[in-house]
């Protein structure tokens, strides 16, 4: 992905950190998913009295994306922290994995935004042996 682009997909993520509702944990976290056509869907996490009613950012953009029918993906990036402070990477939880793998190839880049620039991870390095019922991409 070429430095512009990059730029644009952490800036899209900070952005959405921005409006996270965390007023329980107030760890702020933003993801931004770049779609196959350029367009970038943003989440936030969106938190809840019933704690695990809360939905985490990674999760917010897939489905922003995946409602308005787009389902390929070239590249997500993450940022959080506490009270959207950006100090180290937020790694994507176990959940927001494996809802990624559903829609997006081993070799998917996921950009970790922190204080100092970005690390980029490749999926697989995030959830090996991911679980998968689909034998082919998912294309409908
Ligand atoms: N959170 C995310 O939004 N994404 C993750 O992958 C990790 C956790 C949120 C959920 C909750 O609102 C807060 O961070 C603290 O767990």
């Amino acid at each position: 992905m070429d430095k512009t682009t990059e730029k644009r997909l952490l800036d899209a993520a900070i952005e959405a950190m921005h409006r996270a509702y965390a007023p329980y944990s107030h760890f702020h976290v933003g993801a931004a998913l770049l779609d196959a056509d350029g367009r970038i869907w943003q989440g936030c996490n969106i938190e809840n009295a019933s704690y695990p009613a809360t939905i985490c950012a990674e999760r917010s953009a897939i489905s922003a994306a995946v409602s308005a029918g787009v389902r390929k993906f070239s590249a997500i990036a993450i940022v959080g922290g506490p009270n959207g402070e950006i100090g180290d990477i937020c790694t994507p939880c176990g959940i927001c994995r494996q809802v990624l793998c559903e829609f997006c190839p081993p070799d998917f880049p996921v950009y970790l935004g922190h204080s100092q620039g970005h690390t980029v991870l490749a999926l697989r390095e995030l959830l090996p042996y991911a679980f998968s019922l689909l034998e082919t991409e998912v294309t409908s």
